[in-house]
């Protein structure tokens, strides 16, 4: 009997002791998870805490345009926003190549120093007409039918790789193509020596791999774009592809 009434005591106070670790589990949670409330940051704290990369990068998950800004230097044309007309540039030509004569100079400056460099930059493409454009993107969409698709898949995967007329950089003038279009171009010191210096001499990639849904363009190695030394080392630093970098400029002239 004395047995039994002790085994009892014994339940309960296991019992007892179950229900408190159980409450006192409850409550330590129920700290744990009001303190992370408190400490959340505001919007505004977090933007400040954040690194101007970061920052740049949080106002820019979708980029939406609002028209050219005053600068040459960034005009954008890709495969929604199409080469304003009055935009025609004054070319000159460059080895094989034409382009808007504003760029000559740091165009020349950068092959030079590569050059110096034991790198062989070549020009294979720069300014194109609308019409050659065109004939290069229905070369690109004969191509996918050929494969097998149809009018439209062949349309769209074209616009891929090769800008429809009017839509393409290479009618504005401050785009190049270097060293023969090849899809190994990144594998190469050439390709190399501009991901280092481009951006001293005003140029930056233009279709980078991981910005592609943005830019609407696979990733393109040998295909650079003027935009100026000032702004190619910004967007270097904030990591921004055009889109994203006339976006940004646009948000902060509408701040201020
Ligand atoms: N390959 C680039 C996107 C062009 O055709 O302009
Ligand atoms: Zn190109």
């Amino acid at each position: 009997m004395k047995q039994t009434a002790a085994m009892w005591k014994k339940t309960v106070f296991c019992l007892l002791g179950l229900i408190g670790m159980v409450i006192l589990l409850a409550a330590t949670t129920a700290v744990f998870f009001l303190a992370l409330e408190w400490s959340e940051p505001d919007a505004a704290q977090a933007a400040s805490s954040a690194s101007p990369a970061q920052a740049a990068q949080s106002s820019l998950n979708t980029w939406e345009f609002t028209g050219q800004l005053e600068d040459w230097r960034l005009l954008l044309v890709n495969n929604t926003i199409s080469m304003p007309k009055d935009k025609m540039p004054d070319l000159e030509t460059v080895g094989i190549i034409q382009v808007d004569r504003r760029i000559v100079d740091d165009l020349q400056a950068m092959l030079k120093t590569a050059s110096g460099d034991g790198v062989e930059l070549t020009l294979s493409s720069g300014y194109r007409s609308e019409e050659r454009q065109e004939e290069l993107f229905q070369k690109a969409v004969e191509d996918n039918r050929f494969l097998g698709m149809n009018l439209e898949m062949a349309e769209a995967v074209a616009a891929e790789s090769v800008a429809r007329a009017g839509h393409s950089e290479h009618n504005t003038g401050l785009a190049i193509d270097f060293n023969g279009v090849l899809e190994t171009f990144d594998e190469t010191p050439e390709y190399r020596w501009l991901q280092r210096h481009a951006y001293e001499y005003g140029f930056v990639l233009r279709y980078p791999q991981e910005k592609s849904e943005l830019t609407g363009i696979r990733f393109e190695p040998w295909h650079f774009r003027y935009v100026g030394q000032e702004h190619a080392e910004k967007m270097r630093l904030l990591n921004l592809c055009l889109e994203e970098y006339v976006t940004y400029l646009t948000a902060q002239q509408n701040h201020s």
